[in-house]
């Protein structure tokens, strides 16, 4: 069920229209309308990247591969574009910032991209990270870049982002022939990502029955976790479709700004209700719910820890859980997090 309604709470950002209101299954969106005047126009320039190049890491070898399960058997880390300065992060993390969910901002056969001067804030370090995409990246052309942005307090024991284990840019069951898997560049100033750099092995399971994130789940919790790393706060990494990875939670409250920008190939077109539309480009989506729990997946594992198989928003049992109640997460058992002091950034 969709519902739009111009009513905002709060100030709209300068080049924000009016947020439309669209909810499926019990989810709720806030999409922002954006006005197309006084557009931040981005153009990469190779020649400024800035970053250690090592051409033997992983996601850089499988850059512009098809999808491939056999990838997760090895363990990748995200490749570092170097953090932010404190000047940059200021701009950045600047309160106010609109939060938009996979908004094209570059097209296949363009080398710009295009933002809306709402979101003008991000365009330095967008500019730092499509730099080292077109540098990277000779089959530029034939990808997508979609915005996330999501700034917002993050209470105690909570995440930002409520997930399990995952990875983004997951070719199920709907994409045959398969595509060029994702690469996705993220940072966020405070309480960075968690990546696991283990091994993955999904032998056994099927796409169209299982599903695979509580299995990256059950993985990580069958190594306590053991293998976590993370960036440091304002580090820019580069991950791809096989870097498995989950937020961390807060040990206080804490505002929190995240920015990712995915490189997705001409086919996959990001269509979910929720997402925001680009003015500045001409394209008309058809925007559709979308969302895993209606493949109803099953875990591969039956028997693992309840809480290794149920979604965010459901109780041990399976049931849903009642609106506020804080999200079930996952027990990885993980040994320590950064949040909690710890300054180790294995291995
Ligand atoms: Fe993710």
């Amino acid at each position: 069920m969709l519902s739009t309604d111009d009513h905002v709470e709060g100030a709209l950002a300068d080049g924000v229209v009016r947020m439309d209101r669209q909810q499926y299954r019990g989810k709720h969106y806030q999409v922002p309308i954006f006005d197309s005047a006084g557009p931040v126009i981005l153009t990469p320039d190779p020649a400024r990247a800035r970053f250690a190049r090592d051409p033997e890491q992983p996601v850089l070898r499988s850059l512009n591969g098809t999808w491939d399960l056999a990838q997760f058997l090895r363990p990748r880390k995200p490749v570092s574009l170097g953090a932010l300065d404190d000047a940059e992060i200021a701009i950045f993390a600047r309160p106010g910032v609109t939060r938009v969910l996979d908004m094209p901002i570059k097209f296949p056969d363009l080398a710009e991209y295009r933002l809306p001067r709402a979101l003008a804030q991000l365009a330095p370090t967008l500019q730092r990270i499509i730099d080292v995409e077109h540098t990277v990246n000779p089959d530029h052309v034939e990808y997508h870049a979609y915005l996330t942005i999501d700034q917002g307090w993050v209470h105690p024991d909570s995440l930002h982002r409520e997930a399990p284990c995952h990875v983004d840019g997951f070719q199920g069951a709907r994409w045959h022939p398969r595509c060029r898997t994702n690469h996705s560049y993220t940072v966020s100033d405070v309480l960075p990502t968690a990546y696991y750099l283990q091994p993955f092995d999904f032998t056994g399971l099927d796409e169209r029955v299982h599903d695979y994130f509580w299995e990256m789940n059950a993985q990580v919790a069958d190594t306590d976790g053991a293998h976590a790393w993370w960036p440091a706060p304002a580090e820019i990494t580069l991950m791809d479709c096989y870097c498995v990875h989950r937020g961390v939670e807060a040990d206080a409250r804490t505002f929190r700004t995240w920015m990712r920008l995915s490189f997705e190939e001409r086919r996959r077109v990001f269509d979910r209700l929720g997402n925001a539309h680009n003015p500045l480009f001409d394209y008309a989506w058809e925007m559709v719910e979308r969302d895993i729990e209606a493949l109803h997946l099953r875990p591969f594992r039956e028997d693992c820890d309840p809480s290794l198989r149920v979604f965010p928003w459901q109780a041990l049992d399976g049931t849903a859980l009642p609106p506020g109640t804080p999200k079930t997460k996952p027990a990885l058992r993980p040994s320590f997090s950064p949040s909690s002091g710890a300054r180790d950034r294995r291995p």
